[in-house]
């Protein structure tokens, strides 16, 4: 599929899906390329390809390969493979949200070319979301801002110009930020390794921090945090990376404004709130790295998503417009646009 001047960390090529190993960023750009349904849940789990609706748009084209290999051998169990794909991460609902859209399909007759179809429309519609996102929520922001991100929410978590991402990158192109900070984001440095590399790209000067200086960068001067979301759930409780919550805590405490964008496939309006959603946890050797293998007292806590209260949102921008102070009842307002 053509995606014109976007740049998009998934593609479908000759038969294939291909996928940008995002583990390598920034030293290396290497594209993966996939004909197996298992092996697109591996890269999912693994960490190849990230971020909520990038894992979705995957696991719809990986749907693709598993009706081939359906077709290939009856004894390949393609509906097992479909709940495999959807189980490869627990939090971002988009992945389960992409897994059920080709379930339709297939329950509604469809084959190899409604799939493909179905996964073409989906990455296709990404990114004019975010290209949506990326027009309201810079609108929201005054000339000379300074803001922070945390994570990584640009093309390379979406089908392409991301969506905290797209956001920073349409309101630099207006000219209403001054400074651009990322969170370096630990254990994976989905900030320093990814958000930089996309700011730098795209030619904007970014700062990156630890994540501890959030208070003091607050103190010193700060407009924004501007983040995406793995879930948003009916009362507006945002689920985002580990480390989010806290700085929404902070914001509210120094009056700076939050921020979250998020296409509607990432809202979830059958959770009622952040403390239904299962939170990931992973290996602890993500954190240690190896580091203690010999000392079994040392262990590490890994979760690698919080929930952010719906009261500490400011602003929630989708597709539809923007939601001030989200709640349940805006949210369902919202969704029925
Ligand atoms: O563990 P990751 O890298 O998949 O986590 C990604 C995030 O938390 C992003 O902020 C979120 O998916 C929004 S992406 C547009």
């Amino acid at each position: 599929m053509q995606q014109d001047s976007v740049f998009t960390p998934i593609r479908w090529r000759d038969d294939a899906l291909e996928l940008i190993d995002q583990r390598l960023l920034p030293r290396r750009q290497c594209w993966n390329r996939y004909r197996d349904i298992d092996a697109v849940a591996g890269a999912i789990a693994d960490l190849v390809v990230r971020g909520a609706p990038a894992i979705g748009i995957s696991a719809a084209y990986g749907a693709v390969l598993g009706w081939r290999q359906a077709r290939k051998d009856a004894a390949f169990d393609l509906q097992a493979a479909l709940q495999r794909l959807a189980d490869a991460r627990p939090t971002a609902v988009n992945l389960a949200w992409a897994v059920d859209r080709q379930r339709a399909v297939l329950a509604a007759g469809g084959g190899e070319a409604e799939l493909l179809a179905e996964a073409e429309r989906m990455h296709r519609q990404d990114i004019d979301d975010c290209r949506a996102m990326g027009d309201l929520g810079a609108a929201l922001i005054d000339s000379g801002s300074r803001v922070l991100t945390h994570c990584n929410a640009g093309a390379l978590a979406t089908g392409g110009y991301g969506t905290a991402l797209g956001v920073i990158l349409s309101a630099w192109r207006q000219g209403r930020i001054a400074r651009v900070y990322a969170d370096e984001t630990r254990p994976w440095q989905q900030g320093l390794r990814l958000t930089a590399w996309e700011l730098a790209r795209d030619g904007i000067d970014v700062d990156v921090v630890v994540e501890g200086a959030a208070c003091a960068l607050m103190r010193s001067g700060l407009d924004w945090v501007i983040v995406g979301a793995d879930r948003v759930c009916a009362n507006g409780d945002v689920v985002n990376k580990i480390g989010t919550a806290g700085l929404a805590v902070l914001a509210r405490h120094h009056g700076v404004r939050m921020m979250v964008v998020a296409p509607t496939s990432t809202l979830d309006a059958q959770t009622a709130t952040g403390a239904d959603v299962p939170i990931e946890s992973r290996d602890g050797q993500e954190i240690l790295g190896g580091a203690y293998d010999e000392m079994p007292r040392v262990r590490a806590w890994n979760p690698v998503f919080d929930v952010t209260e719906a009261a500490l949102v400011d602003v929630l921008v989708t597709e539809k417009g923007v939601i001030h102070r989200p709640d349940t009842a805006k949210i369902a307002a919202h969704l029925s646009l």
